[in-house]
């Protein structure tokens, strides 16, 4: 896998290179025994009746991830392990989480929220994040997940946006809530609050307070709205992907087959609700499948991360290339202290996983991480490898049953094994985004080769059906393994009183994929110094994001622009790694 992605359109001939293949041992068994055969025989249709919905024709996720388990022998089991290795220690069963979202539902609609309104959702990652997000379920309306990293831009964007009428948060986290931007907020719900309240605040343990155990769920369509995950494109402020209940389907069935989850698994997902991953892999895939779920909150840290997999006997574990890069370079000595014969199946998302991230993995676990490739946007797992199937190193896996994933010309032409192109969908997948919130030129967008989901990925297939993916083909940043705008950073950048202009690029890193590198062009006055870079980084830090805020600061006398004033990035790209610009014919003066 080349380390570099590729920014270039499509046509150039992927080099081929010495594959190594991860075999299966003999009488490996797993969900889906044989990929070929569901490949060729699997219907979506047959998924269905996995859901009460299907007979009773009453939709709710509440009902299908908590209600039923709680009114079945699964009562009494855990559904949520949490530990934030800080004070915090405990365990909630799928009863508990039926009573705990019924009561925080009761207070919602006590603060006037209704089905199909928006609800923010601002928190660290605690048990009350999972409550709050089941309880907006429970009545229909739809949570808008927003990372707790996030600073006052990023949440005044997304809640103005999503045009949300309450949110729900802690006192710390408040303070990033432009408040007077907000026409649409008319209440926050605060999660540990001490001493007096505003008008238009709430406490959310003296709500928990009043109320029944029971809150029958608003019986929703598979067709209505289900959660909004905000994400980055190459243009442009971030965007809502709403999804709809029908996703469940694809939920359900991936988590099944391609994280091989089973009844009695011990399930740890890494990955903070505020991203896709977070809730179809932490909330939804699990729950439907009435699989108990590990949740850690607080600070990466490697000696944590084994003891986690030690302590719950952790059985199957996603996770993301970072964080294997990350424990990879902590050490031998750490994965050894720990009991790891619990786990019996791995899986990366979010960035390629580098063969020899994949083979250290392997080597103090016993188990090769398996890659599922899929966006915010279509929802569900897309491209995989499979659990009992062989697999080239390196490679990013073939469609999932039911989903048709492929390479294509600019025309949407089907391109030859180990040509380059873009890496598309056929629409029609369960979990497919049902719309970009309040911008459905945005979501044409995705759909402008006829006949495909286009993904903004380059990536060949081989002879033998697999994909590989190459390199993001927009601007799009894929910064441990957070999706990171370029206009979002621009934008955050030249709000700091010293910034003229600034272009950003991801750069490419051993441990973070890329990392975020800024070129700056200096106010008149402002003379370039390690103070101001350090200035500058921390302004961004401040107002957009932690992990949206540059770490290589570049000043330039210019930002290269074309004529129209875009920012040629393909440029920036070249400087950095001190190779020749191209083609500069459409450069302004
Ligand atoms: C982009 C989507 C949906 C899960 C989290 C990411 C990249 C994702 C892989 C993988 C190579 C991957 C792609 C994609 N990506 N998984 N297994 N191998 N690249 O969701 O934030 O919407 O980002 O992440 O570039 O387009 P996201």
């Amino acid at each position: 896998m080349p380390a570099s992605p590729d920014h270039s359109a499509t046509g150039s001939p992927a080099t081929e290179h010495a594959v190594e293949w991860e075999r299966k041992p003999k009488g490996t068994q797993a969900n889906l025994p044989d990929y070929e055969a569901a490949y060729r025989t699997f219907n979506w249709k047959d998924v269905e009746s996995a859901f009460d919905w299907s007979r009773t024709g009453k939709v709710n996720m509440v009902h299908e991830a908590i209600d039923r388990h709680a009114a079945s022998a699964k009562s009494a089991q855990v559904a949520l392990h949490y530990t934030n290795y800080d004070g915090r220690d405990e365990q909630y069963t799928f009863a508990d989480l039926k009573r705990l979202s019924s009561r925080f539902g009761q207070a919602l609609k006590a603060l006037g929220v209704r089905r199909g309104d928006r609800v923010g959702v601002f928190l660290p990652r605690t048990p009350e994040l999972y409550i709050v997000i089941l309880g907006v379920h429970r009545i229909g309306a739809i949570p808008v997940p927003l990372f707790e990293a996030f600073m006052e831009q990023a949440i005044q964007d997304r809640l103005s946006d999503s045009e949300a009428v309450v949110c729900v948060t802690s006192p710390p986290l408040k303070t990033r809530i432009p408040l007077g931007q907000l026409p649409a907020l008319r209440h926050l719900v605060l999660v540990g609050a001490s001493g007096p309240l505003a008008a238009n605040e709430a406490s959310y343990e003296a709500l928990m307070a009043q109320g029944a155990d029971w809150l029958e769920p608003e019986w929703l369509t598979v067709d209505d709205g289900l959660i909004i995950h905000y994400t980055s494109g190459s243009t442009g402020k971030s965007k809502g992907v709403l999804h709809r209940q029908y996703a469940m389907v694809g939920h359900y069935q991936t988590a099944k087959w391609a994280l091989d989850l089973r009844d009695d698994d011990r399930f740890w997902c890494t990955a903070d609700p505020g991203w896709v991953t977070g809730t179809s892999y932490g909330i939804y895939g699990p729950w439907t499948l009435g699989v108990t779920s590990i949740v850690i909150g607080g600070r990466f840290d490697p000696d944590r991360w084994f003891h986690t997999i030690q302590r719950y006997r952790v059985t199957m574990w996603y996770s993301a290339p970072t964080a294997y890069r990350m424990l990879m370079s902590a050490g031998d000595a750490i994965p050894k202290q720990y009991d790891l014969s619990s786990l019996r199946h791995i899986c990366s998302v979010g960035e390629p996983l580098n063969p020899e991230a994949l083979k250290w993995v392997k080597k103090v676990t016993g188990i090769a991480p398996h890659e599922t490739w899929w966006m915010t946007e279509t929802g569900m797992q897309i491209v995989c490898n499979y659990r009992s199937a062989d697999f080239k190193i390196g490679c990013t896996g073939k469609p999932f049953p039911g989903t048709y994933a492929t390479v294509v010309d600019d025309q949407g032409r089907e391109l030859p094994p180990g040509e380059l192109g873009h890496l598309v969908v056929k629409p029609g997948w369960p979990a497919m985004m049902k719309e970009i919130w309040r911008d459905p030129a945005k979501y044409d967008e995705y759909f402008r080769i006829p006949g495909w989901y286009v993904s903004g990925d380059s990536a060949y297939k081989d002879a033998d059906g697999f994909i590989w993916y190459q390199g993001r083909q927009d601007d799009v940043i894929k910064t441990a393994g957070e999706r990171v705008g370029p206009f979002e950073v621009e934008s955050a950048l030249v709000a700091h009183r010293a910034v003229a202009e600034a272009g950003v690029i991801g750069k490419p890193d051993p441990i973070r994929g890329h990392i975020i590198k800024a070129f700056v062009a200096l106010r008149k006055g402002f003379q370039p110094s390690e103070a101001l870079k350090q200035e500058i980084a921390e302004f961004v830090k401040t107002n957009l994001a932690a992990h949206a805020a540059p770490r290589e600061i570049a000043f330039v006398e210019k930002v290269p622009k074309t004529r129209s004033g875009k920012i040629m990035r393909r440029v920036l790209r070249a400087w950095d790694q001190g190779l020749p610009v191209g083609d500069i014919s459409t450069m302004e003066e």
